[in-house]
Protein backbone atom coordinates (compact mmCIF):
# COMPACT_ATOMS: atom_id res chain seq x y z
CA UNK A 1 0.00 0.00 0.00
CA UNK A 2 1.27 3.09 -0.75
CA UNK A 3 1.01 5.35 2.69
CA UNK A 4 -1.42 8.58 2.66
CA UNK A 5 2.11 10.48 2.79
CA UNK A 6 3.47 8.80 -0.25
CA UNK A 7 0.40 9.80 -1.96
CA UNK A 8 0.02 13.49 -0.49
CA UNK A 9 0.75 15.96 -3.39
CA UNK A 10 3.98 17.33 -2.02
CA UNK A 11 5.94 14.16 -1.60
CA UNK A 12 5.00 13.14 -4.91
CA UNK A 13 7.94 15.62 -6.63
CA UNK A 14 10.03 14.51 -3.42
CA UNK A 15 9.53 10.71 -4.31
CA UNK A 16 9.92 10.64 -8.12
CA UNK A 17 12.61 10.21 -10.35
CA UNK A 18 13.01 12.09 -13.56
CA UNK A 19 15.10 10.42 -16.09
CA UNK A 20 15.52 12.44 -19.59
CA UNK A 21 16.01 9.95 -22.29
CA UNK A 22 18.85 10.36 -24.65
CA UNK A 23 17.55 8.99 -27.40
CA UNK A 24 15.63 12.05 -28.11
CA UNK A 25 19.40 14.56 -27.55
CA UNK A 26 21.06 16.36 -30.52
CA UNK A 27 24.02 13.48 -30.50
CA UNK A 28 26.16 16.40 -32.15
CA UNK A 29 25.94 18.00 -28.92
CA UNK A 30 25.71 15.01 -26.32
CA UNK A 31 28.02 16.80 -23.84
CA UNK A 32 25.98 19.78 -23.93
CA UNK A 33 22.49 18.07 -23.91
CA UNK A 34 24.22 16.22 -20.68
CA UNK A 35 25.10 19.32 -19.12
CA UNK A 36 21.99 20.61 -19.97
CA UNK A 37 19.76 17.91 -17.75
CA UNK A 38 21.90 18.21 -14.55
CA UNK A 39 19.41 18.13 -12.18
CA UNK A 40 17.72 15.57 -13.24
CA UNK A 41 17.73 12.39 -11.46
CA UNK A 42 19.14 9.84 -13.82
CA UNK A 43 20.23 9.72 -17.72
CA UNK A 44 18.08 6.94 -19.44
CA UNK A 45 19.94 5.13 -22.26
CA UNK A 46 18.20 3.15 -24.85
CA UNK A 47 19.94 0.48 -26.66
CA UNK A 48 18.17 -0.83 -29.76
CA UNK A 49 19.77 -4.05 -31.27
CA UNK A 50 17.35 -3.87 -34.96
CA UNK A 51 16.21 -7.37 -33.80
CA UNK A 52 14.64 -7.17 -30.58
CA UNK A 53 12.98 -3.79 -31.68
CA UNK A 54 12.52 -2.52 -35.50
CA UNK A 55 14.99 0.47 -34.68
CA UNK A 56 18.81 0.81 -34.34
CA UNK A 57 20.09 3.66 -31.60
CA UNK A 58 23.46 3.58 -30.19
CA UNK A 59 25.68 0.93 -28.24
CA UNK A 60 28.74 1.34 -26.13
CA UNK A 61 30.94 3.66 -27.75
CA UNK A 62 27.98 6.25 -26.78
CA UNK A 63 27.40 5.37 -23.43
CA UNK A 64 31.21 5.43 -22.64
CA UNK A 65 31.15 9.02 -24.38
CA UNK A 66 27.91 9.82 -22.18
CA UNK A 67 29.45 8.31 -18.98
CA UNK A 68 32.98 10.69 -19.89
CA UNK A 69 30.73 13.40 -19.66
CA UNK A 70 28.11 13.10 -16.90
CA UNK A 71 28.23 12.13 -13.35
CA UNK A 72 24.21 11.08 -13.36
CA UNK A 73 23.50 7.83 -12.74
CA UNK A 74 23.24 6.19 -16.59
CA UNK A 75 19.90 3.72 -16.48
CA UNK A 76 20.89 1.53 -19.70
CA UNK A 77 17.82 0.19 -20.94
CA UNK A 78 18.70 -3.05 -23.19
CA UNK A 79 16.46 -3.65 -26.00
CA UNK A 80 18.43 -6.22 -27.65
CA UNK A 81 18.29 -9.99 -27.95
CA UNK A 82 19.90 -12.55 -25.45
CA UNK A 83 21.42 -9.10 -23.10
CA UNK A 84 23.49 -11.49 -21.05
CA UNK A 85 26.03 -11.49 -23.75
CA UNK A 86 26.32 -8.13 -23.28
CA UNK A 87 25.97 -6.82 -19.81
CA UNK A 88 29.77 -6.94 -18.62
CA UNK A 89 30.50 -4.83 -21.50
CA UNK A 90 27.83 -2.41 -20.44
CA UNK A 91 29.06 -2.14 -17.15
CA UNK A 92 32.37 -1.47 -18.22
CA UNK A 93 31.28 1.17 -20.14
CA UNK A 94 29.94 3.29 -17.71
CA UNK A 95 26.25 1.81 -16.90
CA UNK A 96 24.95 2.03 -13.30
CA UNK A 97 21.84 0.13 -13.72
CA UNK A 98 20.89 -2.23 -16.67
CA UNK A 99 17.13 -3.22 -17.35
CA UNK A 100 16.74 -6.18 -19.69
CA UNK A 101 13.25 -7.61 -21.34
CA UNK A 102 11.94 -10.79 -20.22
CA UNK A 103 11.15 -11.07 -24.24
CA UNK A 104 14.79 -11.08 -25.15
CA UNK A 105 16.18 -14.17 -23.37
CA UNK A 106 14.73 -17.51 -21.61
CA UNK A 107 17.33 -16.97 -18.93
CA UNK A 108 16.02 -13.85 -17.39
CA UNK A 109 16.88 -15.29 -13.80
CA UNK A 110 20.57 -15.40 -14.74
CA UNK A 111 20.42 -12.37 -16.46
CA UNK A 112 19.92 -10.46 -13.58
CA UNK A 113 21.76 -12.21 -11.04
CA UNK A 114 24.86 -11.41 -13.37
CA UNK A 115 23.72 -7.75 -13.21
CA UNK A 116 24.00 -7.58 -9.60
CA UNK A 117 26.99 -9.44 -9.67
CA UNK A 118 28.72 -7.23 -11.82
CA UNK A 119 27.44 -4.41 -9.03
CA UNK A 120 24.97 -2.89 -10.69
CA UNK A 121 21.08 -2.13 -10.45
CA UNK A 122 19.41 -5.37 -11.71
CA UNK A 123 16.04 -4.02 -13.59
CA UNK A 124 13.55 -6.08 -15.67
CA UNK A 125 11.15 -4.81 -17.89
CA UNK A 126 8.25 -5.78 -20.50
CA UNK A 127 6.37 -5.17 -23.71
CA UNK A 128 2.48 -3.56 -23.55
CA UNK A 129 1.57 -6.78 -24.68
CA UNK A 130 3.00 -9.13 -22.46
CA UNK A 131 1.35 -10.22 -19.22
CA UNK A 132 2.65 -9.04 -15.89
CA UNK A 133 2.74 -12.16 -14.74
CA UNK A 134 5.99 -12.78 -16.63
CA UNK A 135 8.06 -10.54 -14.39
CA UNK A 136 6.76 -12.12 -11.21
CA UNK A 137 9.09 -14.59 -10.61
CA UNK A 138 11.92 -12.50 -10.63
CA UNK A 139 10.35 -9.14 -8.54
CA UNK A 140 12.23 -10.26 -5.50
CA UNK A 141 15.71 -10.22 -7.30
CA UNK A 142 15.55 -6.98 -8.94
CA UNK A 143 16.24 -3.02 -8.24
CA UNK A 144 13.69 -1.94 -10.89
CA UNK A 145 10.78 -2.88 -12.52
CA UNK A 146 10.36 -0.86 -15.84
CA UNK A 147 6.77 -1.02 -17.00
CA UNK A 148 6.91 -0.06 -21.02
CA UNK A 149 4.02 2.47 -21.53
CA UNK A 150 4.65 2.17 -25.49
CA UNK A 151 5.77 -1.02 -28.11
CA UNK A 152 9.67 -0.21 -27.53
CA UNK A 153 11.47 1.28 -30.38
CA UNK A 154 11.10 4.47 -30.73
CA UNK A 155 10.71 7.89 -28.97
CA UNK A 156 7.79 10.17 -29.18
CA UNK A 157 4.87 7.57 -29.21
CA UNK A 158 1.69 8.02 -27.76
CA UNK A 159 1.10 6.69 -24.38
CA UNK A 160 -0.67 3.45 -23.86
CA UNK A 161 -3.30 4.12 -21.12
CA UNK A 162 -3.36 0.54 -19.90
CA UNK A 163 0.15 1.45 -18.94
CA UNK A 164 -1.64 2.92 -15.48
CA UNK A 165 -2.98 0.44 -14.27
CA UNK A 166 -0.56 -2.26 -14.80
CA UNK A 167 1.96 -0.02 -12.80
CA UNK A 168 -1.17 -0.15 -9.69
CA UNK A 169 -0.39 -4.04 -10.06
CA UNK A 170 3.43 -3.64 -9.74
CA UNK A 171 3.01 -1.07 -7.21
CA UNK A 172 0.80 -3.97 -4.79
CA UNK A 173 3.12 -6.79 -6.00
CA UNK A 174 6.12 -5.14 -5.32
CA UNK A 175 4.58 -3.45 -1.71
CA UNK A 176 3.32 -7.43 -1.11
CA UNK A 177 6.62 -8.05 -1.45
CA UNK A 178 8.06 -5.57 1.04
CA UNK A 179 10.48 -4.78 -2.07
CA UNK A 180 12.28 -1.62 -2.56
CA UNK A 181 12.63 -1.87 -6.50
CA UNK A 182 12.08 1.64 -8.51
CA UNK A 183 9.20 1.12 -10.70
CA UNK A 184 9.74 2.86 -13.90
CA UNK A 185 7.66 3.90 -16.85
CA UNK A 186 9.13 4.65 -19.98
CA UNK A 187 7.39 5.69 -23.40
CA UNK A 188 5.12 9.13 -24.29
CA UNK A 189 5.43 10.72 -20.77
CA UNK A 190 4.39 13.75 -20.52
CA UNK A 191 3.33 16.29 -17.89
CA UNK A 192 -0.46 15.48 -18.26
CA UNK A 193 0.04 11.98 -17.59
CA UNK A 194 2.70 12.24 -15.26
CA UNK A 195 1.16 12.87 -11.79
CA UNK A 196 -1.49 10.13 -12.50
CA UNK A 197 1.83 7.77 -12.78
CA UNK A 198 3.31 8.67 -9.73
CA UNK A 199 -0.09 8.25 -7.71
CA UNK A 200 -0.51 4.82 -9.47
CA UNK A 201 2.79 4.02 -8.07
CA UNK A 202 5.68 4.75 -10.49
CA UNK A 203 8.88 6.40 -8.84
CA UNK A 204 11.32 6.57 -12.09
CA UNK A 205 9.47 8.47 -15.30
CA UNK A 206 11.64 8.36 -18.54
CA UNK A 207 11.10 11.31 -20.06
CA UNK A 208 12.36 11.76 -24.36
CA UNK A 209 10.58 14.25 -26.29
CA UNK A 210 8.55 16.03 -23.40
CA UNK A 211 12.36 17.02 -21.97
CA UNK A 212 14.16 17.76 -24.96
CA UNK A 213 11.70 19.21 -26.78
CA UNK A 214 11.39 22.66 -28.67
CA UNK A 215 12.41 24.77 -25.87
CA UNK A 216 15.11 22.99 -24.07
CA UNK A 217 15.60 20.21 -21.40
CA UNK A 218 15.42 22.58 -18.22
CA UNK A 219 12.12 24.14 -19.03
CA UNK A 220 10.86 20.38 -20.38
CA UNK A 221 11.79 19.43 -16.76
CA UNK A 222 9.98 22.03 -14.77
CA UNK A 223 7.34 21.10 -16.65
CA UNK A 224 7.29 17.68 -15.28
CA UNK A 225 8.19 18.97 -11.98
CA UNK A 226 5.75 21.54 -11.88
CA UNK A 227 2.82 18.39 -12.73
CA UNK A 228 4.26 16.32 -9.73
CA UNK A 229 4.44 19.54 -7.24
C1 LIG B 1 11.34 3.66 -26.48
C2 LIG B 1 12.39 4.03 -25.48
C3 LIG B 1 12.05 5.22 -24.67
C4 LIG B 1 11.93 6.49 -25.45
C5 LIG B 1 10.99 7.41 -24.71
O1 LIG B 1 11.67 2.45 -27.05
O2 LIG B 1 12.60 2.95 -24.58
O3 LIG B 1 12.96 5.39 -23.59
O4 LIG B 1 13.15 7.15 -25.65
O5 LIG B 1 10.74 8.52 -25.49
P1 LIG B 1 9.42 9.38 -25.33
O6 LIG B 1 9.44 9.93 -23.94
O7 LIG B 1 9.53 10.40 -26.39
O8 LIG B 1 8.25 8.43 -25.51
ZN1 LIG C 1 13.79 3.30 -22.71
Amino acid sequence: MISEKAASPAFLGERVKLAPSLLSCDFTRLGEELRAIEGADWAHVDVMDGLFVPNISFGLPILAAARRASALFMDVHLMIERPERYLRDFAEAGADGMTVHVEATPHVHRAVGLIRELGKRAGVTLNPGTPLEAVRPVLADVDLVLVMSVNPGFGGQRFLPGSVERVRTLRRWLDELGSAAELEVDGGVTPQNARLLAEAGATVLVAGSSVFGSDGPQAGLSRLREALS
